[in-house]
């Protein structure tokens, strides 16, 4: 479905707002250890397909195949996601040979993504600005990035999760807390389970953190504030994060299909104040030191690090645009796999690699996607530099995007912001600059800056970005001066923390230990 996009704002909502709402933290342990049912060794996967969504999910699934190849693994998502689980298998088979493939189960009805994209979105309608111009827009959507289905859709999926559960019977599932017709199911049966979510600390747990600091200290969500959030903009902070928070508890567009979906047996669909649940795993990809300053987090959390999907190296996919990239320090500049530029976009961008190409001996990879119809004059500056190979336009990337960072020729990571594009770089430890669009994006353009690893490249634009803007952004990075090497080395540091944390590896080995619990 080109140009039909969706964005990946209501995992982070969903999971977030459980734990704004839910107090649950606080409540007393239960002396008993529980009961669940299930076969022993036996794991059930279940996300949505979209990569920004199912990524952890792969990488994780992919680790457990090849560190405990005794479990018997499933995955059930939508039918896309059928051949990203058969390449992952058949890649694990060749690095241990013991491991028996995942099976695929594929679910009836349609993906959170293809949803949203049901009831009209396009990615150029979620580009928004940040903070107080943005908030009504974000607010305006939110019923929909709850519950983007049907609710005769989410109804069918909810029984098909429950009709699998039955049939695999499994001792542990992971879920993403945003597909909630599965998390609905795996409740209804009482069933063990993980929570796996590519969401950042502060997005689902800042409600925890003391003094109410989630209005006053920690940027609101799509502000774009800067951390601590000064003084001045607290009381905007304090009205963008109420006013938020109304919007997930107001949701008079969704109570029509929580009726039906009572009628018709799911006790308490999608309950957003009872995601976040002690009892159940929380595995992250977060990790304190790329995040601003936690004070307090739970006990059944595990930070694993950046969890990200390990692929052939970049020769084996591409062995031309692999040794293309060896050729220059590059700078990659990918938006996420479904951003397309609109013509005034395209043009100060085409600006900036110009003059970046002139002034120093880098190369330049843009992942490049039209938005409507334009001219190609708007390229006619930087002919040359096409010509000579200096400057590659893609439509699409043939090599994953962490295998390409891993082959450790990409100077800068330039990105919007998406979850899994700043753990990819935190992971490799190389510098990022992020052009925000939306919600969330702008809280990893702020991170970015705090811990020092890379530069917001449109800070007064956003979500637009200029040419002047972006063209000193650059230069922090990459002239090679004081700050451009701390950024550097600062990043580089941050790479290597992460990569101890064990990512997909981590995640693994906690989920194998629930798989083996057995039922006594
Ligand atoms: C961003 O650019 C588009 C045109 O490309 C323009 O319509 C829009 O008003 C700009 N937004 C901001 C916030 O400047
Ligand atoms: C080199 O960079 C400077 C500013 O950083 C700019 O003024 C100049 O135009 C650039 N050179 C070219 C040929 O673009
Ligand atoms: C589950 O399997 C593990 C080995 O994989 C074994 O140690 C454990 O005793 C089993 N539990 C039950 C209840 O059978």
């Amino acid at each position: 479905m080109p140009g039909r996009s969706i964005y990946v704002i209501g995992a982070l909502l969903v999971a977030g707002l459980s734990i704004f709402l839910s107090r649950s933290p606080t409540a007393p342990d239960s002396a008993q250890p529980k009961t669940f049912p299930g076969r022993n060794n036996t794991v059930l996967f279940l996300s949505d397909t979209h990569a920004g969504l199912a990524n952890v999910h792969v990488a994780t699934s992919h680790a457990i195949l090849v560190e405990y190849p005794d479990l018997e693994l499933h995955y059930a998502s939508f039918p896309k996601l059928e051949k990203t689980i058969s390449e992952t298998s058949a890649f694990a088979a060749q690095q241990n040979t013991a491991t028996k493939a995942i099976q695929f189960h594929p679910l009836v009805g349609r993906s959170y993504a293809q949803s949203l994209d049901d009831v009209g979105f396009y990615i150029a309608n979620a580009i928004q600005p940040s903070g107080l111009e943005g908030i009504a827009s974000l607010c305006n959507n939110m019923q929909d990035f709850l519950m983007p289905w049907t609710a005769t859709d989410y109804l069918a999926i909810y029984k098909d999760v429950l009709r699998l559960l039955d049939e695999i019977d499994p001792i542990i599932v992971v879920v993403d807390p945003i597909f909630g017709p599965a998390l609905d199911a795996i409740r209804t049966q009482g069933r063990n389970h993980a929570i796996l979510s590519p969401n950042n600390l502060k997005d689902n747990f800042v409600s925890m953190q003391p003094w109410a600091s989630m209005f006053w200290k920690y940027p609101a969500i799509s502000s774009g504030y800067p951390y601590p959030v000064p003084w001045r903009l607290i009381p905007a902070n304090f009205y963008l994060t109420i006013r938020f928070i109304y919007s997930v508890l107001h949701t008079p567009r969704l109570a029509e299909k929580k009726a039906f979906l009572k009628a018709n047996g799911i006790a308490k669909p999608l309950d957003v104040f009872t995601i976040y649940q002690k009892d159940y795993l929380w595995l992250s990809q977060g990790l304190p030191e790329a995040e601003f300053p936690m004070v307090t987090l739970p006990s059944n959390l595990v930070t694993c690090g950046p969890i990200f999907r390990s692929t052939a190296p970049a020769e084996q996919q591409d062995p031309e645009l692999a040794a293309w990239l060896s050729r220059a320090p590059t700078v990659l500049i990918n938006l996420g796999s479904k951003v397309d530029y609109d013509e005034n976009g395209a043009g100060e961008l085409v600006k900036v690699i110009k003059t970046l190409l002139a002034n120093s001996t880098v190369q330049v990879l843009w992942k490049f996607n039209k938005r409507g119809p334009f001219s190609q004059d708007v390229f006619s500056e930087v002919s040359d530099e096409i010509k000579e190979g200096r400057l590659r336009l893609e439509k699409w990337l043939n090599i994953d995007p962490a295998a390409m960072l891993e082959t450790g020729h990409i100077a800068v990571s330039v990105h919007h912001g998406g979850a899994n594009c700043f753990f990819e770089a935190v992971g490799v430890g190389i510098p990022q600059i992020v052009l925000p669009l939306w919600v969330d994006l702008y809280d990893y353009a702020t991170r970015v800056e705090y811990l020092g690893i890379g530069v917001l490249g449109s800070p007064v634009s956003a979500p637009n970005w200029t040419s002047s803007e972006l063209t000193t952004a650059f230069t922090r990075v990459l002239d090679g001066g004081q700050e451009a090497l701390r950024i550097k080395e600062t990043a580089r540091r941050l790479g290597e923390v992460a990569r101890k944390a064990g990512g997909r590896f981590r995640a693994a080995e906690e989920i194998s230990k629930l798989a083996r619990m057995g039922s006594g």
